[in-house]
């Protein structure tokens, strides 16, 4: 019997433990894995704030021996994977801990791609090109945002090309995450709007996906609705436990929406941005939001209503022009309220580069589940009107 798999939706997650405090099981969960000795993946922002020190006493104490890998710089590079990879195998490592935002998180699961195979990781752009189990690995957030920890997805830069490429496969979902509110104290205002900006493009990008279904609407509704309400007094006050607990909360529930939604033509363009240009992807994303959604609004109409009623505008009576305007305003409001107001052209983007980012957005797998076709001409004039 035939049946149409793009009609079949399913779910992956890994094993999650959400509360303050989480990242202290970490010896508990690497011995289950039957640790020795942990590669510890981290970048220097993060070892800075002590939670590199804080995780290598737990695992020592436990009388587990750590490597330590904390040069990954912002949007972790091909070279940075390869050295890690290398370090991994010659120390004869096996278990893999990253702690830190998207950076150390996608560079650890680069890392165990590269440890199962022991071939350049340039070879695994691409959607379900895995074909060995990485190591185990357990990945602590310190952003809530990316939600690398939740998600089948891995950006590397290629400098080579200057181009961020996608390795979306079920292999690069972590064993563990262990997802902790107290560690995104550290962030400052700036890097909670970026990531949390970040979140809210990903509820929505997995909401309107050609890919979303019901396995994964209730996390990417829930999701919007806690960033609407809790992301601007946060970043006002980021010392506010319970308000980091509600948007550390949503942005797992977006990575959960859209590790299995994927996503849409903000996130393509915005990856061939900050592989073009090295600049950091929460902010790219911002950019890019309003414009990509006034672009697809038509496409997908009565899910945008429903992102507008989890943005907490009343529909009702409402037409569709009007429900479309509200929600571009919202969106708006809400970016300028968190101070991301930049356009394109203030990180250096100018008209000439504009053919050059549409060609690798084309080329990125986001593109594919985004609700409208996009051609060429669409993404460049999008990318335009960022400008
Ligand atoms: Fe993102």
């Amino acid at each position: 019997m035939s049946y149409d798999i793009s009609a079949l939706r399913k779910f992956v997650s890994p094993e999650i433990v959400f509360g303050a405090g989480s990242r202290k099981a970490v010896a508990n969960f690497a011995s289950n894995f039957g640790a020795r000795h942990v590669f510890l993946v981290s970048d220097p922002g993060v070892e800075k704030a002590g939670w590199v020190a804080e995780i290598v006493d737990i695992l020592v104490s436990a009388g587990i021996r750590v490597t330590l890998f904390t040069g990954v710089s912002p949007n972790p590079k091909v070279d940075e994977v390869m050295a890690g990879a290398e370090l991994y195998r010659s120390n004869e490592c096996d278990v893999i801990v990253a702690i830190g935002g998207g950076s150390p998180m996608d560079c650890a699961k680069g890392i165990g791609i590269v440890s199962a195979h022991g071939r350049s990781i340039l070879e695994f752009e691409g959607v379900d090109t895995v074909t060995s189990p990485s190591p185990p690995m357990i990945l602590i957030p310190t952003t809530a945002g990316t939600s690398a920890d939740v998600s089948q997805f891995a950006i590397i830069s290629d400098p080579d090309r200057r181009f961020k490429f996608s390795i979306i496969s079920k292999a690069v979902v972590p064993d563990v995450a262990l997802i902790d509110p107290e560690v995104t104290e550290t962030m400052d205002a700036y890097l909670t709007a970026c990531t949390g900006v970040d979140a809210l493009v990903h509820a929505i990008e997995a909401y309107v996906s050609t890919g979303s279904g019901p396995l994964t609407d209730t996390n990417a509704l829930e999701a919007i609705r806690l960033i609407n309400r809790n992301l601007e007094p946060l970043v006002r006050n980021t010392a506010d436990a319970h308000l980091r607990e509600q948007v550390m909360l949503a942005s797992m529930q977006a990575g959960l929406a859209f590790s299995n939604a994927i996503l849409g033509a903000v996130h393509a363009m915005s990856h061939s941005l900050g592989g073009f240009l090295d600049l950091p992807h929460g902010l790219c994303n911002a950019l890019l939001l309003e414009h990509v959604v006034a672009y697809n609004y038509t496409a997908a109409e009565d899910r945008f209503r429903r992102v507008a009623e989890a943005m907490d505008i009343d529909t009702r009576g409402m037409s569709k022009p009007v429900i479309k305007h509200r929600l571009m305003e919202r969106i708006i409001a809400l970016k300028g309220a968190v101070g991301l107001e930049a356009k394109l052209a203030k990180l250096g983007v100018t008209t000439s580069d504009i053919p050059y980012l549409s060609g690798f957005a084309l080329q990125d797998p986001c593109i594919l589940t985004n609700p409208r076709k996009s051609s060429r001409r669409d993404v460049e004039v999008v990318y335009a009107e960022a400008l």
